[in-house]
């Protein structure tokens, strides 16, 4: 059984906390897993999103990012995610595909069938095999942070492109629901990573 789980949620969720508190459970149980994230994940990729996520790119075209997110995506999966997969491993990873259907096809409008069919061009086989996403409101997930972060170009965005990323990931959860475990990520660190490791029991991946 391959396992390639994605890890999806909007800015400010607490993705990045609940990945590393998984991490620690992972390597307390010995499980041979590996954590990377997107864009970014390995040496050429990450270079692709230092230039994505600089506040001073403001000029960027929205097409031209959905490209480098793209080509991010190319290198990673060739340089970790699929050594590590070929090699029997369990691979986690902080935002994928679904990240440039919702931020790129409906956050920028570039329509979400282009950005699909751009990224079956960069995937190949390599969809995730079940996707977690945190559920969490932008005005939720803001107000709990405290605000957008001004040094990052995508967190910077207006309020109302972070609803409509949110609302794009309802739909894709809503039309395909076997592909997603919907994790309540309102209550209590704690509690949001009681419910994860639930789901990863559930779908076989966790003992
Ligand atoms: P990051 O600081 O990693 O955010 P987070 O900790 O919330 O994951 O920045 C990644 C940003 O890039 C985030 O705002 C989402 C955005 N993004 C896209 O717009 N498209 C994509 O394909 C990916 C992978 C990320």
């Amino acid at each position: 059984m391959r396992n390639f789980i994605t890890i999806e949620g909007c800015d400010g969720v607490g993705k990045t906390h609940q990945t590393r508190r998984l991490k620690e459970y992972c390597s307390e149980r010995g499980y041979d897993v590996v954590f990377t994230r997107e864009p970014g994940g390995s040496d050429i990729a990450e270079q692709i999103r230092k230039i994505i996520l600089d506040a001073n790119n403001s000029e960027m075209d929205d097409m031209c990012e959905a490209f480098l997110y793209a080509a991010a995506r190319i290198q990673h999966l060739k340089d970790i995610v699929k050594p590590a997969l070929n090699q029997g491993k369990i691979v986690f990873c902080d935002r994928f595909v679904h990240s440039s259907y919702v931020y790129q096809g409906l956050g920028r409008e570039l329509g979400l069938d282009k950005i699909v069919k751009l990224n079956e061009l960069a995937v190949g086989e390599y969809m995730p095999d079940f996707t977690i996403f945190l559920d969490l409101s932008p005005e939720q997930a803001f107000k709990r942070k405290g605000g957008a972060d001004k040094n990052d170009r995508m967190e910077s965005v207006d309020f109302s492109f972070h609803q409509k990323v949110y609302q794009g990931y309802k739909n894709l959860i809503a039309e395909n629901p076997d592909k997603f475990e919907v994790i309540d990520a309102g209550g209590t660190a704690e509690q949001t990573q009681s419910l994860l490791r639930q789901a990863l029991v559930k779908r076989g991946v966790f003992k």
